[in-house]
């Protein structure tokens, strides 16, 4: 676990930005989150390359499976190494690094000859894409003004739903002529993107720069988006901030490394966080929703539809998978996180117990169909991008970076037992047998969320922090933090 940030990241110096400088932010805010539609579009576009793949290497079951999950493999180690990437070069050079990597892997998997190398391929991808899936929450709430923090986060669940959809159409485009490498390769385009976007639009995050002393720098682009005189306020402000925080540290006698590298997370003080954070992260990934999103074809070509058709289902899904994630981003500062998250966790319950009766009761196709889409709105109305929202709100400014590592390091390896294990299980028990299990784990989600999660809307991490510790009955934190 040594591959977490040393700098101090959380909330950024950015507020009290008027409107033209929130439409930059909010520009920036977009690119840095095409990081999120890498992990959509890879993790969308194998679904439907899957179909042909297996055919023209002649591939069984477990190699089907390992090419979806190698992937998720690599992203879990690029989640742990992205911390101290983003560290020491910087959140930019960190983002431009991985969109790189990203198409070296596009590169090896699309001219791949056979298994073993597209294996490499996904490997290499899942490395770029688990380290881009780290950065972007870090990169967002560093450059996110408070009032607005949840719709910035959350545009990384966004990026990652557009990504999903446009894999799926290129699935489509390329699905005729059966060209699988074409559907992988076009993920040469938003890594381009990205490339493109850190050489010559995004800054650098106000939070690094000051860390490394760049005052200069920060001076410039926070005037940028606010005006000379509040740039120096507000630097001001965060410096006084960070020096009282060092402070506490001291009379606790924690040194530099305890304050801010992994060891951070072992505190006291911020388990409760941490095991929301790694509950949530585990929660998201076990109710299902992978198998739906990476197996979607393959399962509706189980009842009874060809290759190409499923495909254009599954568009479907990933159409209603984007639109209930914009819901999602219009009420997430109004209605609150857990609001939208219980509601989310019942309503998975509900419609995975409906799927997998589909199944069990070999109903048609297309009522399989429609549970599915509703299962997937469900997702993504709540758990989706509430989870991804809450790992940037719920870890104390010191131990930020390291929790969101930890926890989106948790997401992948979550992700990756669920996608290993998901068809042999689906073989033994029954795919619909299946589908009842993700439902009583969203069930046992939904009371956890309702014990343990805190509500964070418009709330300072101090009061997030004081309802997160009298949840796990232990005394609010402030005085001692
Ligand atoms: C999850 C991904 C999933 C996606 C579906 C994300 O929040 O982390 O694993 O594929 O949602 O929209």
């Amino acid at each position: 676990m040594q591959g977490f940030s040393v700098a101090p990241a959380g909330e950024g110096p950015l507020t009290e930005v008027p409107a033209e400088g929130m439409r930059r932010i909010r520009m920036w805010g977009f690119f840095v989150a095409v990081g999120g539609f890498l992990f959509g579009f890879d993790t969308g576009v194998i679904s439907g390359a899957l179909l042909f793949i297996r055919s023209e290497f002649h591939m069984n079951s477990f190699e089907q499976g390992s090419v979806v999950s190698v992937l998720v493999l690599g992203a879990m180690a690029g989640a742990l190494m992205a911390g101290r990437l983003a560290d020491r070069y910087g959140r930019r050079q960190a983002l431009r690094l991985e969109g790189l990597v990203f198409l070296i892997g596009t590169a090896i998997a699309a001219f791949a000859p056979g298994y073993g190398v597209l294996l490499a391929g996904r490997l290499v991808l899942g490395l770029a894409v688990g380290a881009a899936s780290a950065t972007v929450p870090i990169y967002l709430s560093e450059i996110s003004p408070k009032g607005v923090r949840g719709r910035m986060l959350s545009l990384n669940q966004l990026m990652i739903t557009i990504g999903i959809l446009a894999a799926y159409l290129v699935n489509v485009v390329f699905s005729g002529a059966g060209n699988w490498r074409a559907m992988i390769g076009a993920g040469a385009v938003p890594a381009l993107v990205i490339v493109a976007a850190t050489l010559w639009s995004l800054p650098e995050s106000p939070v690094w720069l000051l860390a490394r002393g760049r005052k200069g720098q920060a001076r410039r682009l926070i005037a940028s988006v606010t005006n000379p005189a509040t740039a120096d306020r507000l630097i001001e402000r965060f410096e006084n901030r960070q020096e009282t925080e060092r402070r506490q540290d001291a009379v606790q006698g924690r040194d530099e490394k305890q304050r801010a590298g992994a060891r951070t997370l072992l505190a006291a003080q911020v388990r409760p966080a941490l095991i929301v954070g790694l509950a949530l992260a585990a929660l998201q990934q076990f109710g299902g929703i992978n198998t739906i999103i990476y197996y979607a074809p393959t399962i509706i070509e189980q009842t009874g539809l060809t290759a190409s058709n499923a495909i254009v289902y599954s568009i479907a899904i990933g159409v209603i998978n984007l639109v209930m994630t914009i819901v999602a981003i219009r009420a997430i500062d109004r209605a609150g996180r857990r609001r939208l998250m219980l509601f989310s966790l019942a309503a998975m319950t509900v419609t995975m117990a409906l799927l997998g009766l589909a199944f069990v009761a070999d109903f048609s196709s297309v009522l399989s169909l429609v549970f599915m889409v509703l299962y997937i709105a469900a997702y993504a109305v709540g758990l989706g991008p509430v989870f991804w929202t809450l790992i940037g709100e719920i870890f104390p400014p010191r131990a930020h970076a390291a929790g969101s590592s930890a926890s989106t390091a948790v997401n992948w390896a979550s992700n990756f037992v669920v996608s290993l294990v998901f068809l042999p299980i689906a073989h033994a028990i029954g795919q619909g047998e299946t589908f009842w299990i993700f439902g009583l784990i969203s069930l046992l989600g939904l009371l956890f969320v309702a014990r343990f999660v805190p509500e964070t809307k418009g709330r300072d991490f101090d009061e997030v922090d004081a309802d997160l510790q009298s949840r796990f009955g232990r005394r609010p934190a402030g005085a001692s933090r």
